[in-house]
């Protein structure tokens, strides 16, 4: 069975063609149409095999902007949608005839660009009379890991650390997993980017955040660890980007200044260690199997270490997908796409699926 995945949830135009080795549903017959069976299907027994995943960024269309302008974003997406499908499709060696579902993020995300893609996918499906499966962008970030690694052991603690989301879920099983925190205010993604658009270092911050942080010494600037008042899981990152805000003012910090690694490594090894603390307190109090790290924060040196090192302390094993797949792709919302058709077998197009800006 051969998926065709579209993602556009914000500033990544990004499509996938998977194979996986589950059987297709007979089509229902014409009395059962309207009534959806739940069928038992068993898990994928093995993870689906990436054909393609293609990824084209807008970095530089909002570089200038020091972040995504959502407008900007849509129309990159409209532009570029076509060829990014037919490059999919061609790098996987399959036509459009062959495939057997359409997968598309529908949520949280720019509401503007969700919409590019699943008016795309639905097209698509509409006149291919294909299943068309909608996909929670958090849910497909959770799900890059078990692409890579399919025997992950259940329950599974899991950080999800985007530009738009910091979250710790229970993942009780395939599809099944719990909020137990969220930020309550910047994302760390977002309070990287932040602090990288102040000092006029460009968009995406966390990538140069790192590069020019990497020398530095991560014990110059002190900075407090952000606490939450209460027992709560919830992270806070808006006063620690405050606090940085008035290192680079009362310290007259600019772009080429000598103190700038320092700085930059200061503050990412105070996110890092703020992230991993609250996975060893999660952890404390649901006793996972496993520990899960994604987004596009987790292709972060610094916090990789940090989270594999708690993990060993631990005596968990710990998951981090390769960098490709922390950052938005299609391939993972393909991957859930699967899990779910496997589970709900609906071969009817889903025309009424629509676009959520928030979960
Ligand atoms: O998951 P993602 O691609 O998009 C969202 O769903 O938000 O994450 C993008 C975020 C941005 O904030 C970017 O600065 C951050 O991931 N990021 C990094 C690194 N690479 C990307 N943060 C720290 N270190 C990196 N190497
Ligand atoms: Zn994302």
């Amino acid at each position: 069975m051969h998926v065709l995945a579209i993602e556009t949830s914000c500033d990544e135009t990004s499509a996938a063609v998977l194979r996986s080795g589950v059987v297709q549903a007979a089509p229902p017959k014409p009395e059962e149409r309207g009534h959806v069976p739940e069928v038992d299907v068993p898990e994928p027994p093995a993870a689906p095999e990436i054909l393609s995943n293609i990824v084209l960024s807008q970095d530089e269309v909002h570089a200038p902007y020091g972040g995504v302008v959502p407008e900007l974003a849509s129309r990159q997406h409209i532009k570029t949608i076509t060829a990014v499908v037919g490059e999919s499709l061609a790098r996987a060696g399959v036509g459009l005839g062959s495939i057997d579902l359409f997968a598309v993020t529908q949520g949280p995300g720019l509401i503007g660009s969700l919409l590019v893609g699943l008016s795309f996918a639905k097209g698509l499906a509409y006149y291919h009379k294909k299943p068309l499966v909608g996909v929670d962008h958090l849910e497909a970030h959770l799900e890059a890991c078990f692409l890579e690694n399919p025997g992950i052991a259940y329950p599974a603690l899991g950080l999800l650390v985007s530009g738009g989301h910091t979250a710790l879920y229970f993942m009780e099983g395939p599809l099944s997993c719990r909020l137990l925190g969220k930020t309550r205010d910047d994302a760390a993604g977002e309070a990287l980017d932040k602090i990288a658009k102040f000092l006029g270092l460009g968009y995406p911050g966390g990538p140069v955040i790192e590069k020019l942080g990497r020398a530095g010494d991560p014990k110059a600037f002190p900075f407090a660890l952000p606490r939450t008042k209460d027992r709560s899981l919830d992270f806070s990152f808006s006063g620690l980007k405050t606090a940085a805000l008035k290192h680079i003012r009362e310290r007259g910090l600019a772009k080429d200044d000598a103190r700038l690694p320092d700085f930059l490594a200061s503050f990412e090894e105070v996110v890092a260690r703020t992230l991993v603390d609250h996975v060893r307190a999660a952890a404390d109090r649901v006793q996972p199997r496993s520990l899960v790290l994604c987004g596009g924060v987790a292709r972060n040196t610094r916090l990789r270490t940090r989270f594999q090192s708690l993990a060993r302390g631990s005596g968990l094993d710990a998951y981090v997908p390769s960098p490709k797949l922390c950052t938005d792709n299609a391939a993972m919302v393909g991957a859930v796409a699967l899990k779910k058709f496997a589970r709900r077998p609906d071969p009817s197009t889903d025309l009424d699926l629509d676009a959520y800006a928030r979960s």
